[in-house]
C-alpha cells in the first residue's frame, strides 16, 4: 500500500515579509502519516510550514504555497493507492506578490486575490480505478451537508467532516471529533479523542475495516 498524505497550512506570499495563511497546525495529517507508516504502508507526507518533526519512516516533502503543494501532490498521485488531503490549502492567493515590502499609506489597503488550484478536485478528476481518495471538510456551519456536497463534487471515496467552530477540536488542537461520510452513504461518527486515535480510526474505516 502506497499512501500520499498532505498536511498543514499553505502560505501565500504578499511581499518579502508577509503572507496569507491559516491556523492549521498539521497535527491531523502528521498523525495520519505516522499511523499509515505504523501499518507498514509506504508513506509520503507533503507538508506546509509547521513546527512538527517528520514521523519516523515517512518520506516528507516540505512546501510553502498552494501552487507548490499542487505540484508536489499531483506529480506523485498516480503512483499512490491512497491519497488523503488533510492540508488546509489556501483557496486564494494575492494576485501579485510584491517584490518590495508594501509601505503604509493614509487610506485603506485593498488586496486583490485570485483562486488557487483545487488540488483535491483535480485528484478526483484523475482518480485511477481502485485508488482511494479522501478529503477533509473544515466547516463552521452546515457541517454534514457541506461535507456531503464536497464528497460528491470532488469524486471522493470518503470525506472527514471537521467542525472547526469549537475551540477544543479541529484547527491547532491535539484533539478532534469528526464524522466520516462515505460515497456508499455510510456515516461514522468518531467522538472527541486525541488526533493519533482519530488517525488510526480513519485509516481503519477508509480501508473497509470495523472499529
Ligand atoms: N483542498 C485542496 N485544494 C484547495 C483547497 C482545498 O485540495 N485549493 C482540499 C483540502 O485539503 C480538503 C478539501 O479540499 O481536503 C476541502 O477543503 P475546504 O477548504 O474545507 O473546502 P473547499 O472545497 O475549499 O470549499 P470552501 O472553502 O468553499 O468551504
Amino acid at each position: 500500500m502506497r499512501v500520499l498524505i498532505s498536511a498543514g497550512p499553505t502560505r501565500e506570499r504578499l511581499d518579502p515579509v508577509r503572507f496569507l495563511s491559516n491556523r492549521s497546525s498539521g497535527k491531523m495529517g502528521y498523525a495520519l502519516a505516522a499511523a499509515a507508516h505504523g501499518r507498514g504502508w509506504e508513506t509520503t507526507l507533503v507538508s506546509g510550514p509547521v513546527e512538527l518533526p517528520c514521523p519516523a519512516g515517512v518520506e516528507r516533502v516540505m512546501v510553502e504555497s498552494a501552487a507548490e503543494m499542487a505540484e508536489a501532490i499531483l506529480s506523485r498521485a498516480a503512483a499512490a493507492d491512497c491519497v488523503i488531503m488533510a492540508a488546509a490549502v489556501a483557496d486564494y492567493r494575492p494576485r501579485q506578490a510584491m517584490s518590495q515590502k508594501i509601505k503604509k499609506g493614509g487610506g485603506t489597503l485593498v488586496l486583490e486575490l485570485e483562486r488557487t488550484q483545487d488540488i483535491l478536485a483535480e485528484l478526483g478528476k484523475r482518480k485511477k480505478s481502485g485508488q482511494l481518495l479522501v478529503g477533509f471538510a473544515a466547516e463552521t456551519e452546515n457541517l454534514l451537508s457541506n461535507a456531503a456536497e464536497k464528497l460528491r463534487k470532488k469524486n471522493l471515496d470518503w470525506i472527514v467532516a471537521n467542525d472547526v467552530s469549537k475551540p477544543d477540536r479541529g484547527f491547532g488542537t491535539s484533539e478532534n471529533c469528526v464524522t466520516l461520510l462515505g460515497v456508499s452513504g455510510r456515516r461514522i461518527e468518531l467522538p472527541l479523542a486525541d488526533k493519533r486515535l482519530i488517525a488510526a480510526q480513519v485509516l481503519t474505516v477508509i480501508t473497509g475495516g470495523e472499529l
